[in-house]
């Protein structure tokens, strides 16, 4: 592994000034990539190996690929910055601190897919990413970076900044598209809307994440062999029962136990008890799991079902967590953020949410673990999209390597978990 260097400037506090980024180096990738033919862009990306850090790890270079190349055909590059996955800042933390970075990517991969124009779907709460991106666009426009005839190349590309509406689901990349054409954000019926098909305004669409763009800055500015030999660099957000929570760098592969003690060790020297490898869409995982790599292969394999890589935000918890109210929580929030679209989801959520509710009330019975299995079961394979696909993971892992603590709060009405201090 090489310096770190998605997050090398981050701290600069001109690194949003185009002046600045320039003069470290920034937007040599763009030049370098529209001397190049759109298709060998796409190869650069291809041969780096990069997977799209949204969640599923879909190779990007993979995923331009898909776009039909037919100039009369109007094409569109979507940014995903709606980062509404609990435990997730990452995204925020590259458009915040170097937003060229993402500009630039957005340039390129536009450039590669024959878009003239590109759409940033940022989450409405982000109003300091908000404020870089508006002065980073602004910028770019007054360098001719943007605008008509881009650097003479004749290659024309708008950047229009768009915000949600604060709606988890939006993120799913066809919600975010319906969304964006000014409707509710449900997911799609896929196929036909799979968005490199019928995307935005029902033309080809690539949809990338922000770190995805800020990484193909990186290959075009220094050649897909550099980009490999620093090994497949992933930014991981850490937060919960660590002593310093953070977004650190490391290489795709680094095990969970590493990444806390990059993040300092446990807080106040306590023990590990669980955690989510992937955010909250992931199964927990507990000690026996802390030497497993964070990776897209690895981490499905493990026999937990449902674990994976996912956004890359590690949510840890101590020996004071109360594992179920842990997943209560966690019920709650997919709960709310359904969309409502399908049976399984909508219902389910509110019935695990309403076993949970009793149990947690001293009110638990003896057949409800049972219940919650059985929900869960009902709601496995059977959703929409991954939204209510989701839930089932963590609820079974729970009721797997905490059954005691559910078990606990049925007979006895209270919470037997050490140093936890309930919710009020
Ligand atoms: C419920 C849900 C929420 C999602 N939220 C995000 C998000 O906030 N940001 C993101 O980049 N991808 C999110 N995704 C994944 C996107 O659908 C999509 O796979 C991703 O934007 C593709 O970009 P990539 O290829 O660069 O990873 C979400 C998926 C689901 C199912
Ligand atoms: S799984 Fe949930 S979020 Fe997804 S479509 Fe169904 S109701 Fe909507």
């Amino acid at each position: 592994m090489g310096e770190p260097f998605l997050l090398k400037y981050i701290h600069e506090r001109d690194q949003g000034d185009l002046a600045a980024y320039e003069s470290r180096g920034g937007y040599a990738g763009m030049r370098r990539g529209l001397s190049m033919a759109p298709e060998a862009v796409i190869d650069e990306v291809d041969k780096s190996g990069l997977r799209g850090r949204g969640g599923a790890g879909f190779p990007t270079g993979r995923k331009w690929k898909f776009i039909p190349r037919d100039p009369a055909v109007t094409k569109y590059l979507v940014v995903n910055a709606d980062e509404g996955e609990p435990g997730t800042y990452k995204d925020r933390t590259l458009m915040e601190g170097d937003p060229h970075r993402l500009i630039e990517g957005i340039i390129i991969g536009s450039f590669a897919i024959g878009a003239r124009q590109a759409f940033i779907y940022l989450r409405r709460e982000f109003a300091d990413a908000r404020a870089a991106l508006t002065k980073a666009i602004a910028q770019a426009m007054a360098a001719h970076y943007l605008g008509r005839n881009i650097l003479r190349t004749g290659y024309d590309l708008e950047i229009i900044l768009a915000t949600g509406a604060g709606a988890y689901m939006a993120g799913e990349e066809t919600a975010l598209l319906e969304s964006l054409e000014g409707r509710r954000a449900m997911p799609r019926l896929k196929p036909p809307f799979y968005p490199a098909v019928k995307g935005l305004y029902l033309q080809p669409t690539a949809v990338n994440n922000v770190e995805t763009l800020c990484h193909v800055a990186w290959i075009l500015a220094k050649g897909h062999e550099w980009y490999k030999a620093q090994g497949a660099p992933i930014l991981i957000s850490v937060s919960g029962h660590v002593e310093r929570p953070g977004v650190y760098e490391v290489p795709l592969g680094t095990t969970i136990r590493t990444i806390i003690d990059l993040a300092g060790g446990m807080r106040r020297g306590r023990k590990f008890k669980a955690c989510f490898p992937g955010g909250s869409s992931s199964a927990i995982l507990t000690d026996a799991y802390l030497d497993t790599p964070l990776d897209y292969d690895a981490l499905p394999k493990v026999d937990v079902p449902g674990t994976m890589l996912g956004s890359a935000a590690v949510i840890v918890m101590d020996e004071t967590a109360c594992m179920v109210e842990i997943i209560a929580r966690t019920v709650e929030f997919y709960r709310d953020e359904s969309c409502g679209k399908c049976t399984p989801c909508r219902e389910g959520t509110v019935w695990i949410g309403q076993v949970f509710h009793r149990i947690l009330h001293g009110q638990g019975r003896s057949e409800d673990l049972d219940l919650l299995s059985g929900i869960a079961k009902g709601m496995t394979g059977t959703c929409f999209c991954p939204l209510g696909e989701s839930v089932p993971p963590s609820l079974n892992a729970s009721l797997r390597f905490f059954r005691h603590e559910y078990e606990h709060h049925i007979k006895t009405g209270t919470c037997d978990v050490k140093g936890h201090r309930a919710r009020p």
